[in-house]
């Protein structure tokens, strides 16, 4: 791609001091999303994938400390700006969608009103930005709001409280917050988790769907392979607070090239390349308080590993399929 990255983050790292030691959460984390393009970042539970995205909008707790690197975004450092200017991008600019919608959303709040809370908030700063919507009042961008994300009846919606909603419809009603103010970049933390399969799939394709229309970059967050793999142009996928392995969804489910990607996709893929769910990794996780970590932190679990990964850590190149290994598996042959 030839624009520069929308999002540019390079060499980030990030700790926590705890009471039991140093969490090194994050290490040199590279990544980069450009316009329009919808990234998946996978990884086992503890891996860093949350942190990474709440350090860089400035939502982490005190114990939390940028150890190095940057995160630009439209010229700025994410990771360098004031509260100010992160909480005027946050929502505006930059969205996010969590799990469990019912606890985000206020529960003696119509939802109608929540969604006109964020308008307001960022009315000045919106006001200049051209769309079909700007003429109208709150009130009607807020129903639109609600059109957009195919809620029947917007309407009589508009007044509806959450617990008089059901769950994927919550979400639907945390996605038009979201993207009411039209952010350029979505970050989706795990937002289908707890809503049952059929749902998750048609909440996965209303922010795809409105993803590419409005050709904004997305962030995905999972646990679930299956629903990267069907939703996602690229992905990332992460271990222990390093990027191991990135390439074009295709291709890393048709050739992964990372000891840790291969396993944690099921070693027999299906009839078409079909793809399989998210495999427990032997072994577990390294402490991340350790402070003899190795320096590739999958050496210990990895049949592979070699003196070499133990003392030098391998770097992700910024390729089309990059993968940090120093013995990766061969690339798929035509
Ligand atoms: N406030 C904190 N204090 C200390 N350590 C923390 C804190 N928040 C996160 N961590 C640690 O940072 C690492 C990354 O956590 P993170 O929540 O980003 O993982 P994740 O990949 O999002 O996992 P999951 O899939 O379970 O959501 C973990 O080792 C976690 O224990
Ligand atoms: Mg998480």
């Amino acid at each position: 791609m030839t624009q520069p990255p929308l999002l540019d983050v390079k060499g980030f790292g990030l700790e926590f001091r705890t009471r039991s030691g140093t969490v090194r959460a994050l290490e040199g984390i590279d990544l980069e999303l450009h316009k329009g393009e919808i990234v998946g970042l996978v990884g086992e539970s503890g891996s860093g994938k949350s942190v990474l995205s709440y350090a860089m909008l400035g939502i982490s707790d005190a114990a939390a400390r940028v150890t190095g690197g940057s995160a630009v975004f439209g010229g700025i450092d994410l990771l360098q700006a004031g509260e100010s200017t992160l909480a005027d991008l946050r929502g505006r600019e930059i969205s996010m969608i969590f799990q469990s919608p019912r606890t985000a959303l206020n529960p003696i709040r119509p939802v109608g009103l929540q969604i006109e809370d964020v308008l307001r908030r960022h009315a000045v700063a919106t006001r200049g930005r051209t769309g079909p919507d700007q003429a109208l009042g709150l009130r009607e961008r807020a129903v639109q709001a609600l059109r957009d994300v195919a809620i029947a009846d917007p309407e009589r919606r508009w007044s509806a409280y959450p617990f008089e909603l059901s769950g994927g419809m919550c979400q639907r009603v945390m996605i038009a917050i979201a993207l009411a103010c039209r952010p350029s970049l979505l970050i989706a933390d795990e937002p289908t988790t707890g809503l049952d399969v059929t749902t998750q799939a048609a909440v996965m394709d209303l922010i795809t769907g409105l993803a590419r229309e409005r050709q904004m970059a997305t962030l995905f967050i999972t646990h679930d392979l299956a629903l990267a793999a069907d939703h996602c142009d690229r992905i990332v996928v992460m271990h222990a607070g390093h990027a191991v392995e990135s390439a074009p969804t295709r291709r890393l489910f048709g050739a992964p090239r990372h000891p840790y990607t291969a396993r944690l996709m099921s070693s027999t893929p299906g009839p078409q390349g079909s793809i399989a769910l998210l495999q427990p990794v032997p072994g577990a996780l390294p402490d991340l308080r350790r402070t003899d970590l190795p320096a590739c932190r999958f050496s210990e679990r990895c049949e592979r590993a070699s003196e070499r990964c133990r003392r030098e850590r391998p770097p992700l190149p910024a390729t089309e399929h990059a993968v940090a290994c120093w013995h990766p598996l061969e690339p798929a042959h035509a």
